[in-house]
């Protein structure tokens, strides 16, 4: 350690309460928080009482906000007027963890392998932002953060685009009004190279069904004769993709915020190794934007991608025949200044404008985020720095990040706050996919980086 940890006795709470913490997330991956799932919203409304619970024990007075959707936890420690504000934010929700058959374990059945803890959930979000509230109750229970007002809000829909959270933050504004709100929910640049994350993709998710006859056909009766909605919309999402990696969508690059020359400069000098890169996804080669970087291309420049596509027979054999509908789930993800309804119209004109004739299009539009660059500077900054700085041994690098979190952005319209994005997770934790994971190592280093952030504050 370079520099010596302030929060001596919380630290020691830490050490000596290694494995209750480890039990209760434990605890807490157990539960199918499944928040896109109506067959688990039982299991999502006790995840929930759960984490108040914990938020509880920790010290704070915690609690269940029922919401149009699902339940928002809260929870506050007041130290009193004219002290600083922040608000931890996080979420209890998870992504569906099909696969299943490539499970290890069982997604639900958290297991510790070597260091990591594999789980769904375990770094997104629940090994994370219980990181950050272990690391409060080390503090609390030691007698420390007493200059700091500390609010903590749980969601359970961030994984299905925080519909219900912005009309909470402008109801309950009084009470969650923060200097600054800080997240762990992104990861550190690389194992043992902490992270702030200041720039976060925004995204619009779209499914297009294409329609064409009214029942499937014979292939060969009606073969040639007909528009056959799976050639439609190939054609159409060829068309969407320019030459040199770009985006074909008309207007779609007109907003978009030039990377600057000091930014460009900075991802050069961030250790990024391009074969790493293409071993962890296991891609025979590199793909992207003609004259950017795969760092750049993956975390400061839009793209358009197909999520999902289904149309026609795809069981065992072949069966001849034309389907009457095609359909296509894609993502946009996109960065500043772009802006999700104008993308999201300008990708449906232009799809409409293409499409060959004898199909009709219909829309469906999913989850959306806008994108968010955040300011590297003022206190909550410096505190994040100088906390990273000593719970992992070396100063935290900063970076863009190419995943959203929608709410960043309404933090700042709504609270007039700017979050500080504190990545304890790993680029290749397996985020929305089987067997992810969290490092052990980290999920107390994360205690740490919060209970030396609230004593640099204080
Ligand atoms: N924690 C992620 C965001 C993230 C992903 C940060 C990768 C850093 C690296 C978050 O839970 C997430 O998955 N967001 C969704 C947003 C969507 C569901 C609206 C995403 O980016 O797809
Ligand atoms: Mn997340
Ligand atoms: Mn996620």
């Amino acid at each position: 350690m370079t520099t010596p940890l302030r929060a001596r006795a919380a630290h020691a709470y830490i050490e000596s309460h290694r494995k209750e913490f480890l039990d209760e997330l434990f605890q807490l991956l157990s539960i199918p928080s499944v928040s896109s799932d109506s067959k688990e919203k039982g299991s999502v409304e006790s995840c929930a009482r759960f984490v108040r619970d914990r938020l509880a024990d920790a010290g704070l007075k915690a609690e269940v906000f029922p919401t149009g959707g699902h339940p928002v936890v809260y929870g506050e420690r007041l130290a009193g007027a004219g002290r600083p504000t922040i608000l931890v934010y996080g979420h209890y929700d998870v992504q569906p963890p099909e696969p299943l058959a490539l499970w290890r374990h069982g997604p639900f059945r958290p297991t510790l392998e070597g260091s990591d803890i594999i789980a769904r959930g375990a770094s997104d979000d629940k090994g994370q932002v219980y990181a950050l509230v272990c690391g409060l109750e080390a503090v609390f229970r030691t007698g420390g953060g007493k200059g700091v007002n500390v609010k903590v809000l749980i969601e359970g829909e961030e994984e299905v685009g925080s519909p219900s959270l912005v009309p909470f933050i402008r109801k309950e504004h009084a009470r969650l009004k923060a200097d600054h709100v800080v997240i762990a929910d992104t990861s550190q640049f690389a194992k043992g190279v902490p992270a702030i994350t200041y720039g976060l993709r925004g995204l619009v998710y779209l499914e297009v069904i294409v329609r064409g006859p009214k029942k499937d056909l014979h292939s060969g009766s009606y073969g040639g004769a007909v528009m056959n909605p799976a050639n439609a919309l190939a054609r159409i999402i060829a068309a969407c993709q320019g030459p040199f990696g770009k985006v074909a969508i008309p207007e779609f690059y007109d907003r978009v915020r030039p990377l600057e020359d000091w930014e460009r400069e900075e991802y050069l000098k961030l250790p990024f190794s391009e074969e790493g890169f293409r071993d962890e996804t296991g891609s025979p080669r590199l793909f992207g934007e003609e004259g950017y970087s795969t760092l750049e291309r993956k975390s400061g420049r839009p793209t358009f991608d197909v999520n999902g596509l289904v149309s026609g027979f795809t069981g065992e054999g072949a069966k001849t025949v034309l389907p009457s509908e095609a359909r296509a789930k894609f993502s946009m993800r996109l960065v500043a200044d772009q802006k999700p309804d104008e993308i999201a119209r300008l990708a449906k004109d232009y799809m409409r404008e293409i499409a060959p004739e004898g199909v009709t299009l219909e829309f469906i539009d999913h989850h959306g985020a806008e994108p968010v660059l955040v300011s590297r500077e003022g206190p909550a900054v410096k505190a994040a720095v100088a906390a990273m700085a000593r719970a992992f041994g070396r100063e935290p690098v900063f970076m863009r990040e190419g995943g959203s979190i929608p709410v960043v952005v309404d933090f700042k319209k709504e609270l007039g706050a700017e979050s500080v994005l504190i990545g304890l997770g790993l680029p290749d934790d397996n985020l929305h996919s089987p067997n992810e994971k969290f490092c052990v190592d980290d999920f107390y280093r994360g205690m740490a980086v919060m209970a030396e952030f609230l004593e640099e504050l204080e």
